[in-house]
């Protein structure tokens, strides 16, 4: 694999935004990174070279001619206004999921990505997940014949997310910032619309009902009907433990079963669990050294193949046809 010797800005320099940082280094990027925190910048730079740390957008890119390329790993709340700056400048950006918490800021940057011509990849990782690549490409072959039902369940109480830190104090916590379970875990409203398309109605409830403190919603449950029939029920909650990741696909002569652990994809079309078993070896971060090399071509003139601002934006007209379904209690069409 050749090094690659381009300047990268890193927008949050926390979780994520040191893992991206991580991967890009160990690729030949230089690295520099923007915080509000300087504790967190700090971090950053412990564990991977910088050249210059920030402390605002602004001063981040004064110089953008220095830069290839932005990564945007803030809280979502600030992920519209710093990618149009971005992409003002002429940047190609490599944005976490997801775009916002709502669909109209994120229409206006698919605007201004589309009349800067300016190239936005979008981090909704699991689509670069290997196992799950696999499953797609098998469905699409028939191998549980024509799908009926799927069932998708994230949990995971938040308390263990961030060990470093309180979760009141992390942004998930907060409604505002754009926390919560349905923004946060639209990694799986994703994949659904990856899996099948766009949904043709959104049954959904959006709610805060665990001991949490926090102000943004913690369960969601939701029904997606797509044009053949087929139905998608979508569970996501921040207080499960033991944390689940699955996703299980019913068809007319089958199963298939997938869960991120045990680390796996399983097939069965008898009436007893009697699952015919692929283990994978391969490990999260994985997912996201996907996502650096295609950011990486991206930044070469390639164009965006596996998630676009589009795809983001499809997610969050989701989300608000599930916010409008909660509120109106009723099935919302698309
Ligand atoms: N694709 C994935 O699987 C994945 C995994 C983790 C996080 N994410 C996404 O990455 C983003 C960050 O999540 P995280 O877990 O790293 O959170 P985090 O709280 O660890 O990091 C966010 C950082 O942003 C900083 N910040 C706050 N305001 C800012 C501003 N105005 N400008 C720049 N930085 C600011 C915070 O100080 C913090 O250091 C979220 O959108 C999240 O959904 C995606």
């Amino acid at each position: 694999m050749t090094s690659v010797n381009k300047h990268i800005l890193v927008v949050g320099s926390g979780s994520a935004g040191k893992r991206h940082a991580r991967n890009l280094a160990s690729r030949g990027c230089t690295i520099s990174s923007m915080d509000p925190r300087q504790d967190r910048l700090a971090e950053l730079a412990e564990e991977t070279p910088v050249e210059r740390g920030f402390d605002s957008i602004e001063a981040a890119l004064e110089n953008s001619e220095r830069l290839d390329g932005v990564v945007i790993t803030s809280p979502p709340f600030f992920h519209v206004d710093q990618a149009i700056a971005a992409i003002e400048a002429r940047l190609p950006v490599l944005l976490e999921k997801p775009v916002s918490p709502d669909a109209t800021s994120a229409r206006k940057l698919a605007r201004t990505c589309e009349s800067h011509e300016v190239a936005l990849l979008l981090g909704y990782t699991w689509r670069w997940w290997p196992p799950l690549r696999d499953v797609k490409t098998k469905l699409e072959s028939g191998a549980v014949g024509r799908l009926r039902h799927v069932r998708f369940t994230m949990s995971a109480h938040l308390a263990d997310w961030h060990p470093w830190e309180r979760y009141q104090d992390f942004f998930m916590s907060s409604r505002e910032l754009g926390g919560g379970a349905i923004l946060d875990e639209s990694h799986w409203i994703d994949l659904a619309l990856w899996f099948f398309g766009m949904p043709r109605s959104v049954s959904a409830r959006i709610e805060k009902i665990s001991d949490l403190e926090i102000d943004a919603d913690d369960n969601v449950d939701m029904i997606l009907e797509f044009d053949d029939g087929l139905r998608a029920t979508l569970h996501l909650d921040l207080f499960g433990r033991p944390h689940e990741k699955s996703i299980r696909f019913v068809g007319e002569e089958g199963s298939c079963l997938w869960t991120e652990s045990p680390n796996r994809v399983a097939f069965s079309g008898s009436a007893s669990e009697d699952w015919d078993e692929t283990t994978y070896t391969c490990e999260r971060n994985d997912m996201f050294m996907g996502v650096t090399e295609e950011f990486l071509d991206v930044l070469d003139g390639q164009s965006v193949t596996t998630c676009s601002i589009e795809d983001g934006v499809r997610v969050l007209d989701v989300i608000e046809a599930a916010r409008r379904s909660h509120e109106e209690e009723r099935r919302i069409p698309l």
